[in-house]
């Protein structure tokens, strides 16, 4: 068999979020470690820079290429400053991973209207901002990927009100920058991660939580940073060339199911957990 070429080979990429909100690895940095490890230089931007320079870290021990850009994504100056950054550092840009997202539980008589404000500007306007910065610059070069994050709280109720609005708004964000960018062969999709066990989630969970999680999906595993960041790399190499406006759910089946039909099947695997 031939030697596999990396699937990313030649790309410059930005990730936004490239670190890590805790120990462990998130969406973002698994994303920025796995495209360097297929041979993208990869422009790992995060507003605490210390974070991000784990990720470099991780990243130069394997032998990659990354460099650290500090940038406050919900700032247009930043963006702009990040983008130009990517241009001077590699010369090109070829893939925007918009990451960066906060949780808000609660219903809408929960949350103030400077929370609703801020979930909706860190989690929809960053996208647009880096978006309209890295748009023109691959188009200079004939085209790109944009790999908007979403979450299945974007396509059901999740007990997160503004969250859950946040995360379909960036799958309507998603669909129509693919129709507007696509003559330009600028390609956008959007993954929708699961209940993934990340440092965003950690401290809310103990055992019992995380073990519920699992069971709550046809598969039965945990995910991690890690499946979100395999699905990043196929959007983002040209083997999704003709791929573009998907939501890609990566939550171990989560959404396909309906609670009231699969309750005998999860309450089973519980009982055969519990020695049943
Ligand atoms: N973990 C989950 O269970 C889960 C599930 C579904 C979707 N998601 C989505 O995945 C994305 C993030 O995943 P993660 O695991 O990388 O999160 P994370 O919280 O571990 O890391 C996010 C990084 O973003 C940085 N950041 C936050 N605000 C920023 C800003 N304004 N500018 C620049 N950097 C900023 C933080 O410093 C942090 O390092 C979010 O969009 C989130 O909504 C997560």
């Amino acid at each position: 068999m031939p030697e596999r070429r990396p699937r990313l080979e030649g790309k410059v990429a930005i990730v936004t979020g490239a670190g890590s909100s805790g120990a462990g690895i998130g969406n973002g940095k698994a994303a920025a470690v796995l495209f360097a490890s297929e041979g993208a230089r990869v422009v790992l931007a995060d507003m605490h820079e210390e974070r991000a320079e784990e990720t470099r870290a991780l990243i130069r021990g394997e032998g990659g290429e990354a460099s650290v850009f500090r940038a406050d994504v919900t700032s247009e100056a930043d963006c702009r400053r990040m983008v130009a950054a990517a241009v001077e550092r590699y010369g090109r840009l070829d893939i925007l991973v918009n990451n960066v997202g906060i949780s808000k539980r609660g219903s809408i008589l929960d949350v103030t209207e400077e929370e609703w404000d801020r979930v909706m500007a860190v989690n929809v306007k960053t996208m647009v901002l880096a978006s309209r910065q890295a748009i023109p610059v691959m188009k200079e070069t004939g085209g790109g990927a944009i790999i908007n994050i979403s979450s299945t709280a974007g396509l059901r109720a999740h007990h997160s009100t503004p969250y859950s609005t946040s995360k379909a708004a960036v799958i309507g964000l998603t669909m129509s920058m693919a129709a507007d960018h696509g003559p330009d062969n600028i390609r956008v999709n959007c993954i929708a991660p699961g209940l993934v066990y990340t440092p965003m989630v950690a401290p809310r969970m103990d055992e019992g939580l995380r073990r519920r999680r699992r069971e709550a999906a046809p598969l039965g595993t945990e995910g991690t940073g890690w499946d979100v960041g395999w699905a990043a790399v196929y959007l983002a190499s040209d083997e999704a060339r003709w791929v573009t406006g998907v939501v890609l759910p990566v939550d171990a089946g989560l959404t396909i199911i309906s609670p009231i039909t699969y309750e005998p099947l999860a309450q089973q695997t519980w009982d055969q957990a519990a020695g049943g």
